[in-house]
């Protein structure tokens, strides 16, 4: 497995990760995860972009210029041989003697590797099980940074209790999921959380606000309560690795008739359409 490592394509084995590196030892770096589908990456510009502002909330310069880290990532998917998976990417703010402040000499690391992995076809099918639990996160969830304690203990909540995803309620309402966007629909209308400080934009979620459009389905980008969810239509979930994929069930409620829903599968098959 070849992986990057700053600027160069180095095999697994021969990558040494420094113990005073600021990932490893604060979480004080940004990540980004791209899928591929067949060999080509989806939304890749939307993910660098993303990642080019991540970088830029936590004051952290990246080493190099977008155009380069793309063709850097266009090299990795290549010489793997990457043809259904992940890219994952983060960089790091880099080596220094442990120190919360900011190093003031220290190079900003990038590593990124390919991860082999199907599009998780019986799910989308479906559907999956979902549950509730607070949102203990910080308040800059819109940064995509590697401090993920937050989103790790919910979906290990998730994990014990037989669910796919934790569905996270700050203040009573829904903010998303422990790595995935979550959308409502009830009466024909489409709710999700506004993109603010409580979300991750996710790239998805807004491939899903673009399609909705087109498909002129109504929504509104606002947070429903944590008691509305027994009321609600349909429910679904998106993320890079899950795409659209229907929520039939939270804690031990079934959602609608619990099964996927007519305007969940309507931009399913249009998501498709995307991707393939
Ligand atoms: N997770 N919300 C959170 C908290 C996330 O971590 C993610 C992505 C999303 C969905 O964003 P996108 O559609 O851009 O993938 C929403 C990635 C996949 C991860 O951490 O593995």
């Amino acid at each position: 497995q070849m992986i990057l490592y700053d600027d160069h394509l180095i095999d697994r084995s021969e990558v040494k990760i420094d113990i005073e590196d600021r990932a490893y030892q604060f979480g004080d770096g940004v990540y980004e995860v791209i899928r591929v589908y067949q060999a080509h990456p989806f939304c890749m510009d939307e993910h660098l972009a993303r990642l080019e502002r991540s970088a830029r909330e936590i004051y952290l310069q990246l080493p190099y210029e977008i155009e380069k880290i793309k063709s850097l990532l266009s090299q990795l998917i290549e010489k793997n041989n990457l043809q259904d998976g992940n890219i994952y990417i983060q960089i790091s703010r880099g080596t220094a003697p442990r120190q919360h402040g900011f190093p003031k000499e220290s190079r900003p690391l990038i590593i990124a590797y390919a991860q082999p992995n199907q599009r998780p076809l019986q799910d989308l099918k479906q559907g999956v099980r979902a549950i509730t639990t607070q949102d203990i996160r910080w308040l800059r969830c819109d940064i995509k940074s590697l401090n993920l304690l937050g989103a790790v203990l919910a979906k290990q909540a998730a994990v014990e209790n037989n669910a796919k995803e934790a569905i996270l309620i700050r203040d009573g309402k829904v903010t998303e999921g422990s790595s995935t966007n979550i959308f409502f629909i009830k009466n024909g209308q489409l709710w999700t959380h506004p993109a603010n400080h409580l979300i991750l934009h996710g790239i998805t979620r807004q491939v899903t606000l673009s399609l909705a459009e087109k498909l002129e389905i109504p929504v509104k980008q606002e947070a429903i309560l944590e008691s509305q969810i027994p009321e609600m239509d349909e429910c679904f979930l998106t993320s890079t690795t899950m795409e659209i994929c229907p929520i039939v069930q939270v804690n031990d409620q079934p959602i609608g008739n619990g099964h996927p829903g007519p305007i969940t599968r309507k931009l399913q098959l249009e998501f498709e359409k995307q991707i393939t």
